[in-house]
């Protein structure tokens, strides 16, 4: 997978990407991330990337001419990766997404900032807008960093082999159970001792209750699209009316 970054800071990105499993998958091959500085495609003499906006208002707008011009030779390079703008007012991200965007050549991701990208941009270039949530940063850089770690965990071999993109929280369409890792016990809290047992089957009987009973306390609007079973529907049916708390 190639990631292109359009950015204005690309200092911004050092940290993020040099640590970890995203510096493994580059070094690996598996994952490309290449920046590029807007302001390198600025050619008057002092290099403006933005603007005051047209019929006033707070703020700068990012100038048209810089950023097509530095998108345009990217394209040039990656003609079949898929151009993405991040701001609040996009398509919000969800795991489902993310997944499809893996499936792609590859992402041009323009980090927008200030008050916001000359709309000709977007009208010319952009094919999909994200949102990574209902807030404002104060670039979209944040959010460019959230979308390669969430994509590149698709890529096959940037998890470790026993690890499953699908079977995370949200993979499932459920949050995940707890886990838990030695001591058995610590400052008197002791691991579920199902967990100990060896019963594989009652093992996983009791994650997919706890999946659901997180679920159910912290987003239970997913369990409306959860295909449950009757004793599933049972379990939510007692969480509901203050139930269920050991299962
Ligand atoms: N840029 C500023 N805020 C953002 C958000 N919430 N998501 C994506 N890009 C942004």
């Amino acid at each position: 997978m190639k990631f292109d970054l359009l950015t204005l800071f690309p200092g911004m990105f050092s940290g993020p990407f040099s640590e970890s499993m995203i510096k493994n998958a580059v070094e690996k091959g598996l994952v490309e991330i290449s920046l590029h500085n807007i302001r390198d495609f600025a050619f008057d003499k002092h290099r403006v990337t933005d603007d005051y906006p047209y019929g006033g208002g707070a703020g700068m707008v990012m100038k048209v001419e810089p950023l097509t011009a530095c998108l345009e030779s990217v394209k040039a390079a990656r003609p079949s990766s898929k151009v993405i703008l991040t701001t609040p007012g996009g398509r919000p991200l969800s795991q489902s997404l993310v997944e499809e965007l893996a499936a792609e050549d590859g992402l041009i991701i323009i980090c927008g900032r200030y008050e916001g990208v000359d709309d000709r941009v977007r009208e010319l270039y952009v094919d999909l807008e994200i949102s990574i949530g209902d807030f404002v940063l104060t670039g979209g850089e944040p959010a460019a960093v959230v979308l390669v770690d969430a994509v590149s965990r698709f890529i096959p071999g940037v998890l470790g082999s026993s690890e499953s993109a699908q079977d995370d929280s949200f993979g499932n369409g459920l949050l995940e159970y707890p886990q838990y890792t030695r001591p058995p016990e610590f400052r008197g809290l002791t691991v579920p001792p199902v967990l100990l047992s060896g019963n594989h089957l009652e093992i996983k009987r009791w994650r997919r209750r706890q999946s659901l009973r997180r679920t159910f306390f912290a987003r239970p609007e997913l369990l409306e699209t959860e295909a449950l079973t009757e004793e599933e529907k049972q379990f939510i049916r007692t969480l509901r009316n203050g139930g269920g708390i050991q299962d």
